[in-house]
């Protein structure tokens, strides 16, 4: 059955000149169509530079929003329009301007994991493989930053010179865990090195051992002369780490970090987007004017 379906994928994205982008998170089958599968970063610097006209992102909105942002000449494909992120829907865009309003000598500097209207009221973008970085990089000594309030904490530490007024949102998978799970686990593993996401709790990130975006965890374990790691993020990047790790040794912090909206897009969604063009995800042109400098100007702040 899967066969049949893959099959006709492949033919349908022949036919579209389509291309299948997918986050580390997605479900095994997924990556394993994918034309390329990585992290927010890269999946937003793909966008840019695949060649076709139609994008099917495997991933959630504000992954397929960013893409449109990019590509407003590229049919940009969402299979399952209810993939959202709980964290991004945090930020309220009417009191997003009242803190702007009150900090005016502080710009938004938005996580990536936000909506296109966020982003337009940002002046620069980032993502979890970069947060730090950006903050160091733009010219302000204060900064507002949204929504993540853990990621803040983390960029914190590392530019403890400038001010972050932190927004108060999190990701209910990250969030989740708790300094004690990394105690219980590595005492089940006690030789693993603990590798944990940034959106992690900082009294978790203060037990690990590295902290990374999904792909920096990738690049990580490969690099590392270490043989067992405690995976501290959405657990379908095991399959990646995995796969591409055969000799090594991958555990999950806890079994029950699944990020639900990830989980959502299937083989069958993906077969029926490009069946029925669905579902088209658009920005109005003066929002995503406005939100493509700021996601440009991270690609230019640290390039
Ligand atoms: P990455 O950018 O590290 O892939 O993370 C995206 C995300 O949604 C984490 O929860
Ligand atoms: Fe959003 Fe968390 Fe899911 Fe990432 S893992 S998409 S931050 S809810």
């Amino acid at each position: 059955m899967d066969n049949t379906i893959i099959e006709e994928i492949k033919r349908l994205k022949k036919q579209r000149n389509a291309i299948i982008l997918a986050h580390n998170y997605q479900r095994e089958e997924i990556q394993d169509i994918a034309d390329f599968v990585g992290d927010s970063l890269e999946l937003s610097r793909q966008a840019v530079q695949v060649q076709c006209d139609v994008i099917v992102f495997c991933g959630v909105h504000f992954m397929a929003e960013t893409a449109a942002i990019l590509n407003p000449d590229k049919t940009v494909l969402l299979p399952e329009i209810e993939a959202g992120c709980p964290m991004a829907d945090t930020v309220d865009v009417k009191e997003l301007k009242e803190w702007i309003k009150k900090y005016p000598s502080s710009p938004v500097i938005s996580y990536v994991n936000t909506t296109a209207e966020v982003k337009a009221l940002s002046y620069a973008c980032c993502t979890s493989a970069n947060a730090p970085q950006i903050v160091k990089a733009v010219p302000f000594d204060s900064i507002i930053f949204v929504p993540d309030k853990n990621l803040a904490e983390w960029v914190k530490k590392q530019v403890p010179y400038k001010e972050i007024i932190a927004w108060n949102g999190f990701c209910p998978t990250h969030h989740m865990i708790k300094k004690e799970d990394v105690i219980r686990t590595k005492k089940v593993h006690p030789d693993a090195l603990v590798v944990v996401h940034p959106e992690c709790r900082p009294e978790v990130i203060e037990l690990a051992d590295h902290v990374a975006s999904t792909s920096g965890m990738v690049r990580f374990a490969k690099a590392s002369q270490a043989k067992e790691f405690i995976i501290g993020t959405e657990i379908g990047l095991l399959y990646r780490l995995k796969k591409e790790n055969p000799g090594k040794n991958f555990y999950p912090l806890k079994s029950t970090m699944i990020c639900p909206n990830m989980k959502r897009t299937t083989l069958e969604s993906v077969l029926l987007a490009l069946k029925e063009n669905q579902y088209v995800i658009k920005v109005p042109e003066d929002i995503r004017i406005k939100a493509y400098e700021a996601v440009q100007r991270m690609f230019t702040l640290v390039s």
